[in-house]
């Protein structure tokens, strides 16, 4: 059989990372944006957000010609046999999904249909709440193309896993496939495509739409009830001394049953997914008559986690006006310059209101991040000047090269050397020796 030749429109994370994903495994793909400035930078293989190998495979791709990008999405249908939608779902102000982007996709789409004469196949890949595909995608796709989802064309929803900072990884190596179908001609030639793209290994679960839509959401909403069941924890350890959410998290994720992924404790979640995806499902929950209150229990546990950070500092400074603070990261993960809900955001924010200067370092993120702060704080350009005269510093993102400082460090350049670890990516017996040493989820010395 020959390869499918794939349409993608949206060239945000997902849609990005899944056309160069294809392409690298020989798939010709048409990627479609209206966004003209990403659309000229992605054909001159310069990605529009920083995520590792991601440059190397576009450039790979654009070469070889199996990659293209354009604004016109009549042609990229009309040259192509299969169309993954991935445009952004933002939220609108009460937490619910805002699902403009998806409407007008699925419209141009349903336009471009009308002109066509072979069969298509169209994959909703954004996360949208149950229903959405069923109930507005559909119904558009249908109106104005004049033919049946099942017939004249085929519809499936997909979700992606991936993480931002491993996001080429995670398309490559998928941990399984969850394939929504509105019909089985539409689920088998998902799953014969993605069975060319990964062999017959990956694990593959086949639904119906609505139930692949909320896998999406159970799955974002578990990790963050981890995170933020761990931070719970690791609350508690604070006021037990002697005690260590890491050691804790460790004798945890020995049990098999709950392994010892997302049981880092820290200053909280943040993204483009986790507080998006739980507000939504929250809001969503609600709509249909259920108060989720364990996700509304999730998203404050992680929001205190950010006031709680605060109130270390204020306890150890006490008056914070005019006192300068260190910064140390503020992506809301390594490996991205993605500010999105960032956990710096509230931190810095309540530190600035209550009258503290800030420093701050991140080895990508200062373009990003002047969008958010602009000159309300400092930006310097390595983690030694970041510490320069500081009052405390807060370590706010794991990146790898902050694991390398060292207690001396702090003590050389620091005015006061006091260290609140936010990620926990420092030995606390070291620290705590030399330089007064403070992280989430740390008991007293007795
Ligand atoms: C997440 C999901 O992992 C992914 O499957 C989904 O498709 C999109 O959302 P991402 O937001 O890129 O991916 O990052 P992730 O690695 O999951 O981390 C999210 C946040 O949780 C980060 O702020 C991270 O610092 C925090 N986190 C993660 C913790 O605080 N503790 C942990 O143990 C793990």
């Amino acid at each position: 059989m020959e390869s499918q030749t794939i349409s993608i429109v949206g060239l945000g994370y997902v849609g990005l990372c899944t056309g160069v994903g294809f392409a690298s495994k020989g798939f010709s793909v048409i990627m479609v944006d209206n966004d003209p400035k990403k659309v000229t930078a992605v054909t001159k293989g310069i990605p529009p957000f920083h995520e590792p190998d991601l440059e190397k495979l576009l450039q790979e791709g654009i070469k070889s010609g199996l990659l293209k990008a354009t604004l016109d999405i009549e042609q990229a249908i009309k040259n192509t046999d299969v169309t993954f939608i991935t445009v952004g779902t933002p939220s609108n102000p009460d937490g619910s999904i805002d699902l403009k982007q998806i409407k007008s996709c699925a419209t141009e789409i349903s336009k471009a249909l009308a002109k066509k004469d072979k069969y298509h196949l169209i994959i909703v890949k954004s996360t949208v709440v149950p229903g959405t595909t069923e109930n507005i995608v559909k119904p558009l796709l249908e109106k104005y193309s004049n033919k049946k989802a099942g017939s004249g064309f085929g519809l499936c929803m997909n979700p992606e896993f991936l993480r931002e900072g491993s996001a080429i990884f995670d398309t490559l190596h998928p941990d399984r496939i969850v394939i929504g179908e509105n019909d089985k001609e539409s689920g088998n030639l998902l799953h014969a495509m993605y069975q060319e793209l990964y062999g017959k290994t990956t694990p593959f679960v086949r639904t119906n739409l609505p139930t692949a839509e909320l896998i999406k959401y159970a799955n974002n909403a578990f990790l963050a009830t981890k995170i933020s069941y761990i931070n719970t924890i690791a609350n508690i350890c604070e006021k037990i001394p002697s005690t260590d959410i890491t050691v804790v998290s460790q004798g945890l994720g020995f049990d098999q049953r709950i392994n010892p992924q997302f049981l880092r404790a820290g200053i909280g979640y943040g993204g483009s997914c986790f507080p998006k995806d739980v507000n939504a499902l929250i809001a969503m929950a609600d709509q249909v008559g259920y108060s989720a209150i364990l996700l509304k229990d999730v998203q404050e546990v992680n929001e205190n986690q950010a006031k709680h950070t605060v109130e270390i500092v204020q306890k150890i400074l006490g008056e914070l006006v005019g006192k300068r603070i260190a910064i140390l990261g503020l992506a809301f993960k390594p490996d991205t310059d993605d500010m999105r809900e960032a956990r710096s955001i509230p931190i810095i924010n309540e530190l600035l209101n209550k009258g503290a200067t800030i420093t701050a370092y991140d080895p990508i993120a200062h373009s990003s991040a002047f969008s958010v702060f602009g000159n309300k704080i400092n930006y310097v350009n390595s983690a030694i000047s970041c510490l320069k005269d500081a009052d405390c510093c807060i370590l706010v993102t794991e990146w790898n090269e902050f694991k390398h400082l060292k207690p001396d460090d702090f003590k050389k350049h620091m005015k006061q050397p006091i260290l609140i670890d936010g990620r926990r990516i420092y030995n606390p017996t070291e620290y705590r020796k030399k330089i007064q040493f403070e992280a989430i989820g740390l008991g007293p010395i007795p």
